[in-house]
């Protein structure tokens, strides 16, 4: 039995279809149970991974433990903790490529992700351990500009020649499945990109060819963009980190580093495969 946290998000749901289709005895954790809408087949407990307790019953006969940092928050270790109490063999953390970066600089973090915490807990935990550290998830692209592809052909942000190598969550899943499953992975940090690394400038016009639209990424000096960012409700601590981010990285390597196809023993599926599948979703359309 694979007890899965995060089940009901980006990436627990497909990793709940993977599973499933590869013959696996999946229990889903949702903090409210009665929506967490899992495919037939997928058990699935009602529990909070933030607060552990919760979730001591739901350990009974669970081997493979997937710990999600956003769900599980500063309670990791506690939660890895519980689970080898109970038998738990083995723990896939999911964290984040940049998690070895001082913390302050890492956005994320000011949304209350503790992917550092969640890798940490998994290595530190005497279990069969793997992490996962994945680059961006191409589902960022909906989340920045969806609102502005869905006002007009313009989407205005800071820093058009900031590049980097947007992750299909499905491959990220596959390979958080893999690492569940099969024992060639553990004792590894694995980090995780796609296939390509694209300008924001180039992901504007790779979803305008998804939609069929001439979309066009038209660059703002940076604090006009962080402004409006704070005036959509975006936490201003995260902003900041965030503007800073590109500045930092503008002009750097972009990483790509060919794990997934490692991993899966596939080419990785690319952003331009990802802005097809959700050009519905650019436009406006309930995703
Ligand atoms: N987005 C990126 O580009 C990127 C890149 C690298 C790493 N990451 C990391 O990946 C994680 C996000 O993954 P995701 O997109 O799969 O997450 P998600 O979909 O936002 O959340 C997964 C599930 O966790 C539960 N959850 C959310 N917030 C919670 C909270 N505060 N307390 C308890 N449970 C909570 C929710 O389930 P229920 O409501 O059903 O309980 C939710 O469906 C973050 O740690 C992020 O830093 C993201």
């Amino acid at each position: 039995m694979i007890l899965i946290t995060g089940a009901t998000g980006l990436v627990g749901r497909p990793l709940v279809d993977i599973l499933q289709a590869e013959g696996a005895d999946v229990r889903a954790v949702s903090r409210t149970a009665s929506t967490a809408r899992m495919p037939a087949g997928a058990e699935v407990v009602e529990g909070d991974p933030s607060d552990p307790a919760t979730l001591a019953a739901a350990m009974d006969g669970v081997t493979s433990l997937f710990l999600h940092p956003r769900a599980a928050g500063d309670r990791a270790t506690e939660l890895v903790a519980l689970a080898r109490e109970h038998g738990v063999r083995r723990v896939v953390a999911m964290a984040a490529l940049n998690i070895d970066e001082p913390l302050a600089d890492q956005p994320s973090r000011y949304r209350g992700d503790r992917n550092k915490e969640a890798e940490t807990a998994a290595v530190e935990s005497g279990l069969e351990w793997v992490s996962l550290r994945p680059a961006t998830f191409a589902m960022s692209s909906l989340h920045a500009w969806g609102g502005q592809i869905q006002a007009g052909d313009v989407v205005r942000g800071p820093y058009a020649a900031f590049a980097e190598s947007p992750l299909h969550e499905r491959d990220l899943a596959a390979v958080a499945a893999n690492a569940l499953l099969n024992d060639d992975l553990v004792g590894t940090r694995l980090e995780l990109t796609g296939p390509q690394s694209l300008t924001q400038e180039e992901m504007v016009a790779v979803l305008g060819e998804a939609i069929g639209r001439p979309l066009r990424y038209e660059e703002v000096p940076p604090h006009i963009a962080a402004k409006g960012m704070v005036e959509r409700g975006v936490p201003e601590p995260f902003v900041t980190a965030l503007m800073a981010r590109y500045a930092r990285d503008l002009d750097g390597a972009v990483p790509r580093t060919g794990e997934v196809e490692k991993t899966l023993g596939r080419p990785a599926l690319t952003y331009r495969e990802w802005a097809a599948e959700h050009a519905a979703a650019l436009c406006g359309a309930p995703n």
